[in-house]
């Protein structure tokens, strides 16, 4: 499986793939990664969320942060449009980030990266995805701080390597060597839509 365009095209061709408008689980999710994110940084002046897809958790953003300059990046076009109307102030970048590195460009005080981390993980070698934690390291301004939140120890998927608890926890601690932790738990949850019992582990990281 290559989790490129074609992959996230076909999945957007659903409408909101993963119920992020309607599940007590993803709101429950979002909503976490706003309070951490406030409580070590309550008025970022620049903000990057990546893989934004429909923007559920962008417009969440837009509302927590109206002085904020926002960035929203995704590689699928169809996502960014419905994107788009969920939000007034955000700007949008439209790409893949293996392969766009411009697409990263600016300094954060805020990185959000939400169930993204396997996709990039099982495209490239662990050296080619510990690249892209040095360059999200870069994007950060001095006090930044990145937020994480991934499924792990999913085993039902299909395939089901990229959010298998070893897997996800390689690619925790390839970013455990190039960034600071500075907060991180587990939580599981039964995600109503999909009738599964989830683990999730939520995790901040500073430069
Ligand atoms: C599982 S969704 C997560 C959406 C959102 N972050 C959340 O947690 O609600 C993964 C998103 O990342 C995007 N994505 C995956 N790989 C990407 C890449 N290489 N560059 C940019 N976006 C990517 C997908 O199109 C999809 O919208």
């Amino acid at each position: 499986m290559s989790y490129e365009n074609d992959y996230f095209e076909h999945k957007f061709s659903q409408l909101d793939p993963w119920d992020y408008e309607t599940s007590r689980y993803e709101r429950a999710k979002y909503q976490r990664q706003l309070v951490l994110a406030q409580k070590f940084c309550a008025t970022p002046r620049r903000v990057l969320e990546i893989g934004c897809a429909e923007g559920v958790f962008t417009a969440l953003l837009e509302k927590t942060y109206p002085i904020a300059k926002i960035i929203a990046i995704d590689i699928s076009a169809s996502a960014i449009t419905r994107a788009k109307s969920k939000t007034k102030t955000v700007t949008y970048r439209h790409g893949d980030i293996l392969k766009k590195s411009d697409l990263l460009k600016g300094q954060y005080d805020l990185i959000f990266l939400s169930e993204v981390v396997y996709y990039l993980g099982a495209r490239v070698p662990l050296p080619e995805f510990a690249d892209i934690i040095k360059r999200l390291r870069s994007s950060l301004t001095k006090n930044g701080l990145l937020v994480l939140s991934n499924n792990i120890d999913v085993t039902e998927f299909n395939p089901t390597y990229i959010v298998e608890k070893p897997v996800v926890e390689g690619y925790l601690a390839t970013m455990g060597g190039y960034l600071q932790k500075r907060w991180s738990r587990k939580y599981s949850a039964n995600k109503r839509e999909t009738g599964q019992q989830l683990s999730y582990q939520i995790s901040v990281f500073s430069r």
